[in-house]
């Protein structure tokens, strides 16, 4: 019979950069008061292990230990980032071959655990591994989830906020579709709180808004080259990314994310798991939240859907 959920467990599976920087943050979070990390190297997930737990006087207690997956069995959410990272010039798509692999693995056990918790895929290509994720998983789709373009769209926020002078929070602005090179910034609902960006862009002494949101687009959707050019890796912003992530799922906060998840006939887009904005609880996706978008913007996603679905293609 599967063991109940405890609401207060994570696991996290794959602890290089992504997976002990998650699982720092989610240490210093408060949420859990369990956490098991797992990884094909055990003695990395024993030292993150160590270190983290080192935290703890500072933090809140929490039973922190490198396990195996009979730990996950009633682990609420179960993070998954494991398998390789883009090297500089690779595309995340490149990596799907190497990663589709190491990612059935994972669920193959996962599976064996008879678990009912939520999978939290961030491993790239995060949206084709997420449907692999679901596919070999037999979970219900509201179960399997991809961080998606949640980091996208707090990278637009970001520097949307230093463009405009003004709290990043209060930019309501989504990036959807692919985490990668097809995403689309959703421009036409894109706000500060309420204002239209156009018009805030202007109260702020903004013109040429096109120029400006073009080049402002590319800059986030480029943002992991820089990265990843300059210092190997990232993993400081999808660490606070899973951590909403959880915060919403574990705190059933109904929130508003651009989690990556079975996509059916949204926009005439149909059985492809990309990112739109999903209210998130307990339950993981509750419901999708499907945006007004331009025309221009609804061409794009389609593009970007038909792009995932041809990737996804090379990992059967
Ligand atoms: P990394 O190389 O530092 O860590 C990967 C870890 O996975 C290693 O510790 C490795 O031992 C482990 N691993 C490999 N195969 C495994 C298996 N079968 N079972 C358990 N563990 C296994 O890489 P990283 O920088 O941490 O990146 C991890 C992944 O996250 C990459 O695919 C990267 O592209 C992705 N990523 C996604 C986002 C996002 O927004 N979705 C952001 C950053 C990175
Ligand atoms: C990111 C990773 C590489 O930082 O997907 O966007």
């Amino acid at each position: 019979m599967a063991k109940e959920v405890n609401i207060r467990k994570v696991a996290v599976v794959g602890c290089g950069f992504v997976g002990s920087t998650s699982a720092y943050t989610l240490m210093q979070s408060s949420l859990f008061s369990e956490m098991v990390l797992i990884d094909a190297d055990k003695a990395r997930a024993e030292g993150e292990a160590l270190d983290i737990k080192h935290g703890l006087p500072f933090a809140k207690p929490m039973n922190i230990y490198a396990g195996d997956y009979s730990d996950i069995a009633d682990a609420a959410i179960i993070v998954i980032t494991a398998g390789a990272a883009q090297k500089p010039g690779e595309t995340r798509l490149d990596l799907v071959k190497k990663n589709s692999a190491i990612m059935k693995s994972i669920i193959g056990e996962i599976k064996k655990q008879d678990c009912q918790g939520i999978l939290l895929v961030v491993s790239n290509p995060v949206d084709v591994l997420t449907n692999v994720a679901l596919k070999a998983s037999g979970f219900p789709e509201n179960r399997v989830i991809g961080s998606g373009t949640v980091l996208d769209s707090a990278r637009l926020k970001y520097r949307l906020g230093e463009h405009l002078s003004v709290d990043s929070r209060s930019v309501h602005a989504f990036i959807v579709g692919e985490h990668g090179d097809s995403e689309i910034a959703v421009w036409s609902s894109a706000n500060v709180s309420g204002i239209a960006v156009d018009d805030f862009c202007e109260m702020r002494g903004h013109i040429n808004h096109d120029k400006n949101m073009r080049a402002i687009a590319e800059q986030v959707k480029n943002s992991a080259y820089e990265i990843i050019e300059k210092k190997k890796a990232t993993y400081y912003g999808i660490g606070m990314a899973v951590k909403r992530i959880c915060e919403a799922i574990v705190r059933d906060e109904k929130s508003i994310l651009p989690v990556s998840s079975m996509i059916h006939g949204i926009y005439g887009i149909d059985d492809v798991v990309l990112s739109m904005p999903a209210i998130v609880g307990k339950d993981g996706v509750e419901t999708l939240v499907p945006i007004s978008m331009s025309s221009d913007e609804v061409e794009k996603l389609k593009d970007s859907a038909k792009t995932l679905k041809e990737v996804l293609e090379q990992t059967k």
